[in-house]
């Protein structure tokens, strides 16, 4: 890194800046005078304020209401009470039901929070109810059964037609929800624990005839908040929101083993909208985050975007897969996906976008800032090819639309291929954007950053060097090289 005020061409900019100090220094008082005194009128104001304001507040609470998490709710359950047992063997689904029985008598009323305090808690699945707060105090485990007979089968999504690894029904989740509105489970970072183990297993020596559960998965839900707790070893996908809207995923942990845990992404919004996930922490067995919206035709004639998704301050460590996804099963379209402050390690990619012909719908402003890539493979994907369908019915004419990629601070360190953008004749990406990267390489190679069927702009300087295709611009929008495919076109038209 350069010393800021020892680059030549900013000394100017030092000088100015040293002056202001000075100026600063020498008026310290005044400013400080003045300081005072906005911040006292300030704090009048409050107190004036809040004196017209006293007759109309609101009684006190009732004893029982508490606020642990982010919301209140009027009555707050303890497992134990409803006969539970935390000793890791006992099975504890009835007790969950009937606790989530007794929330839902109180759903028009704000609902209950159900506290399972610190102890193993076996159960099998069970589902969530309205206005409901499950708060997994510090040293709870929620412990999924293994034996898959516990499991309930549950009808296909529609936008797949079909479980994602077999025919016909899937297993359900673990914790699962349809319909729902404002739910939140929190806590003192408790566990929920799927104990995958036992379904990888299976699921490679094939004696398993459905495809397998998620641990945690809402579908067609709203208002939703997962915060302070962890998720891990999930059968399958961990956290699965399907079609909700109002998503907040906060200062989660999901773990699962960096191989040998098939299919345990991390997060996947699914024909979603208005999702935040921030502030986590995520190591699995596939993809960290996954955008999806739908299968192919199913995914087609569903038609539900995944759109207005923003991930911030995310750290990722995927060994076999990419740190954020968007696809492969896209085909309701996603749109309007902000990722920043994300960093990936130890990743075999980092930031990936995959489709294929025969998926339909698109993949449309996207944008990526400040984005880190230490010790990774791949940095930047995108694969038009990922021809995974979910049977031989799929058109091949549905093209997916790949556009407006912005890719803005992309820096890092041991990266092998920085950037692989492989669009197709078919398939070409479109509008895709790059401004201050700097990425260093882990070995001298040729091919760092390769590109085909690609359109679009690089601003300013990034390293390493872009390829051919795209246009260059200096930091003030103004064109320094128009693209060799531009040139050959224009050649043509003379
Ligand atoms: C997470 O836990 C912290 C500390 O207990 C609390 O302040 C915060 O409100 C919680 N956040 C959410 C979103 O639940
Ligand atoms: C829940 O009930 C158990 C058993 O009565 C008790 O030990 C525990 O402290 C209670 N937890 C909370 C959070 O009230
Ligand atoms: C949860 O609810 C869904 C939808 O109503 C139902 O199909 C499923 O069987 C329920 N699961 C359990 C474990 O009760
Ligand atoms: C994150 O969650 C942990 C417990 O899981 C809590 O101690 C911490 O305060 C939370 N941080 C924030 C910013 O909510
Ligand atoms: C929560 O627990 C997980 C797993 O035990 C741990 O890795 C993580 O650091 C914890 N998070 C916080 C905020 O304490
Ligand atoms: C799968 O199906 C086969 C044949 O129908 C049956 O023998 C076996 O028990 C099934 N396995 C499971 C895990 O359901
Ligand atoms: C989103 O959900 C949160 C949590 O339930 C709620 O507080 C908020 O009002 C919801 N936002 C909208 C726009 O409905
Ligand atoms: C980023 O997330 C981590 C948890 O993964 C948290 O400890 C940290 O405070 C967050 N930073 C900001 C700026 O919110
Ligand atoms: C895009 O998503 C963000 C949330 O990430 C939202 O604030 C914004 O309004 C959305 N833009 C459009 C055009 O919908
Ligand atoms: C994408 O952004 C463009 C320009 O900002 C806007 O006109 C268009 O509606 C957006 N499309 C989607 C699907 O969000
Ligand atoms: C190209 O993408 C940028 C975002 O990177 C967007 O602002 C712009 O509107 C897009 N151009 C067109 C023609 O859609
Ligand atoms: C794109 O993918 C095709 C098929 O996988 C491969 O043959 C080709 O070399 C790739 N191109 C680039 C630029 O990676």
């Amino acid at each position: 890194m350069l010393d800021k005020c020892s680059a030549s061409g900013k000394i100017q900019a030092c000088q100015c800046r040293r002056w202001l100090l000075g100026f600063l220094l020498s008026h310290k008082t005044l400013i400080l005078m003045i300081w005072t005194l906005v911040f006292a009128s300030l704090f009048w104001w409050r107190m004036s304020y809040v004196d017209e304001l006293e007759f109309s507040v609101p009684p006190p609470p009732p004893l029982r209401q508490v606020r642990i998490g982010p919301k209140f709710r009027p009555v707050v359950f303890n497992l134990s009470d409803f006969g539970a047992v935390s000793d890791g063997r006992t099975m504890n689904t009835a007790a969950f039901e009937r606790a989530v029985a007794a929330i839902a008598e109180l759903g028009e009323r704000g609902g209950g929070q159900l506290d399972v305090p610190a102890g193993v808690w076996l159960t099998a699945p069970f589902n969530l109810t309205n206005h409901m707060t499950l708060f997994l105090a510090e040293g709870s485990v929620i412990l999924g059964v293994e034996d898959e007979r516990y499991w309930p089968l549950m009808p296909p999504l529609p936008s797949y037609g079909y479980g994602r690894e077999h025919k016909g029904p899937r297993y359900g989740s673990l914790i699962h929800g349809q319909n729902l509105k404002d739910v939140v489970i929190t806590g003192h970072n408790g566990t929920i624990n799927g104990q995958g183990q036992a379904w990888w297993t299976k699921f490679q020596k094939k004696l398993l005839n459905h495809t397998r559960g998620p641990l945690l998965q809402l579908m067609w839900s709203k208002d939703i908040i997962i915060s302070n707790i962890t998720l891990r070893d999930s059968p399958f996908w961990t956290l699965h929101p399907y079609d909700c809207k109002n998503v907040t995923i906060s200062n989660i942990t999901i773990l699962a083993p960096a191989s040998g845990a098939p299919n345990t992404d991390g997060i996947d919004p699914d024909s979603c909208e208005d999702v935040v996930i921030e502030n986590c922490y995520i190591h699995t067995g596939d993809d960290a985050i996954a955008i999806k919206s739908g299968w192919d035709q199913y995914g087609i004639a569903y038609g539900r975007p995944s759109t207005n998704i923003l991930i911030r301050n995310v750290t990722v460590r995927s060994v076999v897969s990419a740190g954020v996804s968007i696809g492969s099963e896209m085909s309701g379209g996603v749109s309007n996906v902000t990722v920043e402050n994300l960093y990936v390690w130890e990743s075999k990619r980092g930031v990936r976008i995959k489709t294929a012909p025969g998926r339909g719908g698109y993949i449309r402003n996207i944008s990526y800032r400040n984005v880190i890539l230490n010790h990774v493979n791949v940095g930047i994907v995108v694969k038009t090819d990922y021809n995974e369908h979910p049977d031989g019915f799929f058109n091949p004419k549905a093209i997916p639309a790949v556009e407006n990629i912005y890719f803005h601070g992309i820096h890092g360190q041991d990266v092998r291929v920085p950037v692989r953008i492989n669009g197709s004749q078919e398939i070409p990406v479109k509008n895709i954007s790059f401004r201050d990267m700097s990425v260093g390489l882990s070995y001298k190679k040729k091919s760092v950053f390769l590109c085909s069927f690609v359109q679009g702009r690089v601003i300013g300087k990034i390293f390493p060097a872009p390829c051919d295709n795209l246009e260059l611009y200096d930091l003030r929008g103004r064109p320094i090289k128009r693209s060799m495919s531009a040139k050959k076109k224009t050649k043509i038209h003379h």
